[in-house]
């Protein structure tokens, strides 16, 4: 900034803005005098020497403040100390003139002037923003000596999020790539956590999240933050939900005598949830039909043979089945002999489990190979 843009209207010209007709070039007035001399001064660029050597020599008159830090929609004071000697004040923004003495030039109502004394020349600029941000000079002449006293008004504004990815549903194995955008001042640092599991660090420090090939376990919730040191961070969350194909654990099978009740249960892990089917050999079951009942609950099925008969006893496979595939597994409905009845019913507890007792866990054999093979088996 060589050029000097200031200049200073012929009387009666107040108010009006630089550039506009009533202005022009030059020095009329010798009252104006010293504000030719602003024009000319403000001609020499910003952090001249001149500055340093006017507070050496003249014991720090005029000065202006340190710096103002100010949050955006605040208010700044600007201050300037001055001394007797001083016969003309200014105050100026970069190279126009805010405030002479008690008149008033910047056409901005949010600048006022609040002291205008021998010791004093403030002024005030209210709900500062951003574009204000810049060297405040104040001018004042002493003895027919232009001196200045610079001051920087610096803007800070709380750290805001503008722009974020949506949350978004994927395919195991996709890239996936979020963005979380900031604003603010001083410029906000950008980062992303995975909140669910939480996981200690960073998923990302930086505006983008990129994730390559997404395994299951990276889904749920992700945290953007952006922090600066104006204010509390701003704070977002995006969920990336990641579909896969079903996997089951394998099925239990399950002994039940004749007459009595039996349930066959399976269970999948799937995105979305899966939808289940039960097969016997080759024939589809149906719900309410033959006596049995399908019910399917989070993730499970369960089958439900209200009363048992012998031909119910065989191999059944649960298939599981969402949009991206199936997977299945067998589990079998096998029927319990008289001796496991009178086992029961004479005080074994009736969770113990099937391989927790030689007698049962025998019994348990001679049932499955008699369902493999066919033929009935004494060997117990
Ligand atoms: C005032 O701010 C300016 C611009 O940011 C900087 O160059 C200068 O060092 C600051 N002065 C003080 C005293 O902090
Ligand atoms: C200071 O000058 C800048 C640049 O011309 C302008 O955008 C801003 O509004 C001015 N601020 C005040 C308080 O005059
Ligand atoms: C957010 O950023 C994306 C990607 O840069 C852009 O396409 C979109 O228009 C932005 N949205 C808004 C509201 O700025
Ligand atoms: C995912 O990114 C990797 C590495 O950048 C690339 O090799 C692969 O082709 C990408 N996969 C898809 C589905 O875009
Ligand atoms: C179970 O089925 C048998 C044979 O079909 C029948 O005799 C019996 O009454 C049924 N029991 C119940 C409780 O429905
Ligand atoms: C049940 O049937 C499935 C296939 O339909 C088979 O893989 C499995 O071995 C069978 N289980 C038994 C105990 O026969
Ligand atoms: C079970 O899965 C196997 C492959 O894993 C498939 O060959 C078979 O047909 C499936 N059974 C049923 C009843 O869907």
């Amino acid at each position: 900034m060589g050029m000097c843009v200031m200049d200073f209207p012929r009387r009666g010209d107040w108010g009006s803005r630089p550039g506009s007709p009533g202005w022009r070039m030059g020095c009329p007035g010798s009252r104006w005098l010293w504000l030719c001399t602003l024009r000319l001064l403000c001609i020499v660029p910003a952090g001249e020497p001149v500055q340093r050597g006017d507070r050496d020599t003249n014991a720090g008159f005029p000065k202006a403040m340190d710096n103002v830090t100010v949050r955006q929609g605040d208010n700044a004071v600007l201050r300037c100390a001055i001394d007797s000697g001083v016969t003309r004040v200014a105050w100026l923004n970069r190279s126009s003139i805010l405030y002479a003495g008690k008149d008033k030039w910047a056409t901005d109502p949010r600048v006022v002037l609040l002291t205008n004394s021998k010791t004093e020349y403030s002024i005030e600029i209210q709900g500062v923003d951003v574009y204000d941000e810049g060297a405040y000079t104040c001018s004042v002449q002493t003895h027919n000596h232009p001196k200045t006293s610079q001051v920087h008004v610096i803007v800070q504004v709380p750290p805001q999020i503008v722009n974020i990815s949506n949350s978004i549903s994927v395919n195991e194995g996709s890239n996936v790539t979020l963005l979380c955008l900031a604003i603010g001042r001083p410029e906000p640092v950008v980062t992303w956590r995975h909140l669910s599991p939480p996981v200690r660090g960073f998923a990302s420090e930086d505006e983008y999240l990129e994730i390559t090939g997404i395994s299951k376990e990276q889904a749920g919730d992700y945290e953007c933050q952006a922090v600066n040191e104006v204010s509390s961070p701003d704070v977002r969350k995006v969920q990336i939900i990641v579909n896969y194909a079903p996997y089951m654990s394998d099925g239990r099978s399950v002994g039940a005598a004749v007459g009595q009740k039996g349930i066959l249960r399976c269970e999948a892990f799937a995105v979305p949830l899966a939808e289940f089917e039960w097969y016997k050999e080759e024939q589809r079951l149906s719900n309410g039909l033959n006596g049995v009942q399908i019910k399917n609950i989070d993730g499970k099925s369960m089958l439900t043979f209200f009363n048992v008969s012998e031909e119910d006893y065989g191999n059944y496979t649960c298939v599981a089945i969402n949009k991206l595939g199936f997977s299945n597994t067998s589990v079998l409905l096998f029927g319990l002999n008289p001796v496991y009845r009178a086992a029961v019913k004479s005080g074994y507890p009736a969770n113990m489990g099937l391989t927790s007792h030689p007698v049962l866990l025998c019994l348990f054999c001679v049932s499955l190979v008699s369902l493999a093979t066919g033929k009935p088996c004494h060997r117990c």
